[in-house]
């Protein structure tokens, strides 16, 4: 008897999938290449045309005097805390209990930096004004993720973000932005990424998410601290011989995507409410706030996951290739809507989703 097919092989097979951009493989990389001038000299140790170009390019576009191209996001940012921890002689920083750098970066600040996290708001909310008044501690410096990706992609409402920077502001707390996911914010905020990141001391973006490169983040700010970061970038071996690799993608997808943000926002808004017609499902948030949400199933996953393969097999559409368990009675994965979700026929869409409700309507009834 062979082995029984995964959920990821069927949704590998299928002919549509409905988030993301495309299949992360190396066809991506040599697209991109194919278009480049190959006489392009490539960047040496953080120096060159094409690392200062893209580097110039997003201090622009974010409204700061300079930016800085890192290897990763999780190097990238917590050498921006090191650097507002050590200006103000402070080794705490504040920031949502399920941040990546809590949960995702084996302790990276406190084990390589010594800096302890000052953990604000419940899990399953985002960071608000009150957190930051009622914060009993001195810390040099808050973190807020926008959009907070855990929960769904929540966000604070602007006026919030807008008090939460004026209080830090008076209080000489430096302000730093996990905007792993900002370009995905905008459309809902209607503000331009300078304006959002005026609010803020230092900025983070993640060039490999919404955008779609390989890999590599860009932090920025003001002159001085982008000074550290660069010398900080070098201790932390950040500074290969050459990184235009991750930062040509960067610059094509960039160029090709950053305006597209609206449309995977509306995109959001219409599939969150295709999930939302279904039995047992709710999404998270109800109605999106950026391009992603999370889909929250009462079904085990080990029940819900037949229930997905076999909607990938009927209807030819991959709708998750993964399930997370929350308890023994629910589970949900994460949605992020990208260049996929225009390619599939909208007959099709309705089919997934009338398939799906049928199964889950049968399942919960057993
Ligand atoms: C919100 C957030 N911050 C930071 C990171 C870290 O980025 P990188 O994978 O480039 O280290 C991620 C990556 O998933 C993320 O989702």
């Amino acid at each position: 008897m062979g082995a029984q097919k995964t959920l990821l092989q069927a949704f590998n097979q299928t002919t549509y999938q409905v988030a993301g951009h495309s299949k992360r493989d190396i066809r991506q990389l040599q697209r991109i290449f194919q278009e480049v001038d190959g006489d392009l000299a490539a960047d040496v140790y953080g120096s060159g045309e094409v690392i200062d170009n893209f580097q110039n390019k997003m201090a622009k576009y974010l409204g700061k005097e300079s930016a800085v191209f890192f290897p990763s996001g999780t190097m990238a940012q917590q050498i921006a805390m090191r650097i507002w921890c050590d200006a103000k002689g402070i080794r705490k920083v504040a920031y949502h209990p399920l941040c990546h750098l809590e949960i995702h970066e084996e302790d990276g600040l406190r084990k390589l930096h010594q800096i302890e996290p000052v953990l604000l708001a419940d899990k399953d909310r985002v960071i608000s004004l009150a957190d930051v008044l009622g914060m009993n501690e001195e810390i040099a410096c808050l973190l807020l993720e926008l959009p907070q990706r855990e929960i769904g992609g929540q966000l604070p409402p602007y006026e919030e973000l807008e008090a939460i920077s004026h209080y830090c502001r008076e209080k000489g707390i430096r302000l730093h932005m996990d905007g792993a996911r900002l370009l995905e914010t905008l459309p809902y905020y209607q503000k331009t990424a300078a304006e959002v990141c005026a609010l803020f001391d230092s900025v983070y973006i993640s060039v490999y998410k919404g955008i779609g490169g390989i890999a590599g983040a860009i932090l920025a700010g003001d002159a001085a601290f982008t000074k550290e970061a660069i010398v900080w970038k070098r201790r932390h071996g950040g500074d290969l011989i050459s990184l235009y690799p991750y930062i040509i993608p960067a610059d094509v997808c960039f160029e090709a995507r950053k305006d597209k943000f609206a449309e995977y926002y509306e995109q959001a808004k219409e599939l969150a409410g295709l999930y939302n017609q279904c039995h047992g499902i709710s999404t998270r948030p109800t109605v999106p706030v950026s391009n992603m949400f999370h889909v929250h199933i009462s079904l085990p996953k080990e029940r819900l996951e037949p229930i997905l393969l076999a909607v990938c097999e009927e209807t030819g559409v991959g709708l998750s290739h993964y399930v997370r368990e929350v308890d023994e009675a629910t589970s949900y994965y994460e949605v992020s809507l990208g260049d996929r979700y225009a390619t599939i026929p909208k007959e099709k869409l309705q089919n997934v989703f009338q398939v799906l409700d049928q199964k889950l309507r049968e399942a919960l009834q057993a």
